[in-house]
């Protein structure tokens, strides 16, 4: 299936934006983020796909890709993007990707060694064999490739509360907390969560460098439902955030509950 790719962003307010950049460079899940921590990180994973991928054309896999990219525009422009997503209307509403895949990603293979990037972005916590998954990227990557994984952190305070709640909970919270009038309609977020154990970092980390990927970028932060209910309830976030410091206070270690997400970038050794 071909589909046009869209390189024109819904311009934002420019008290939204949190560094000096054209909007209209960016993709409308750039814009969609709140100022804060996980801005600044997707600007940095950015700034290093900029530098990492190889000139010319690129090959890339989204998997689990949905409506949303969140490539830089400069890579998207350059890029035959594959998606592969096991939700119809997901597929429907995709508008980026010149291919676009009903399936499952854990049993959907490619030849081996056929990507530069692979990305992978809200989607390992919806996933029962996560270890299905990760075996079938490393074999699609290309040496030098890079896996891009975007993911909850599962040892945070909304990591721990959307593992143990119920779906119509989460529901609920995208409903009246962050407004989402569409939300759990049919092809709409939240999707129903699994959280397998190898959506911890530490132990994603540790499978991947067995099939001989390495780290070049971590960064767990703070989740943009912190900011975006700040601004939409001021109260809840008030008491949320004060949950949340006495946590960091009595928990031990340095820990932020508030580090609800985490951004890996491994690399495919050559
Ligand atoms: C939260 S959405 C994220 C979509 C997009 N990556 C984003 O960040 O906007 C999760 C996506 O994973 C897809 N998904 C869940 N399980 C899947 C599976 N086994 N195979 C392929 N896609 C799957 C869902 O249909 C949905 O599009």
């Amino acid at each position: 299936m071909n589909k046009s790719l869209a390189l024109a962003a819904r311009p934002a307010p420019i008290a939204e934006l949190s560094m000096p950049v054209p909007a209209e460079i960016h993709p409308d899940s750039l814009l969609a983020l709140p100022p804060g921590e996980a801005k600044q990180s997707l600007l940095t994973v950015h700034s290093i796909l900029e530098a990492r991928l190889p000139a010319g054309p690129l090959a890339i896999y989204e998997a689990g890709g949905g409506s949303t990219s969140y490539l830089p525009l400069g890579v998207l422009r350059r890029a035959h993007v594959t998606v592969v997503d096991i939700d119809a209307d997901q597929i429907r509403n995709n508008d980026y990707a010149q291919e676009a895949i009903l399936g499952d990603i854990q049993t959907y293979r490619f030849p081996p060694q056929r990507f530069d990037l692979i990305i992978c972005y809200n989607v390992i916590e919806h996933i029962p064999d996560v270890q299905a998954v990760l075996s079938g990227f490393c074999e699609a990557l290309k040496p030098n490739g890079l896996l891009l994984i975007g993911a909850p952190n599962p040892k945070s305070l909304s990591g721990i509360v959307t593992k143990y709640s119920p779906h119509w909970f989460h529901v609920w919270f995208y409903r009246h907390i962050r407004g989402e009038k569409k939300a759990g309609l049919p092809g709409e977020a939240p999707f129903p969560t699994h959280f397998h154990p190898l959506v911890t970092l530490d132990k994603l980390e540790a499978f991947v460098a067995g099939r001989g990927l390495q780290v070049i970028y971590r960064k767990k932060y703070e989740s943009p439902r912190y900011p975006e209910m700040r601004r939409r309830k001021p109260l809840l976030a008030a008491a949320i955030d004060a949950a949340a410091r006495l946590m960091n206070a009595i928990l031990p270690g340095k820990i932020d509950v508030r580090h609800g997400d985490y951004h890996v970038i491994l690399r495919k050794l050559g």
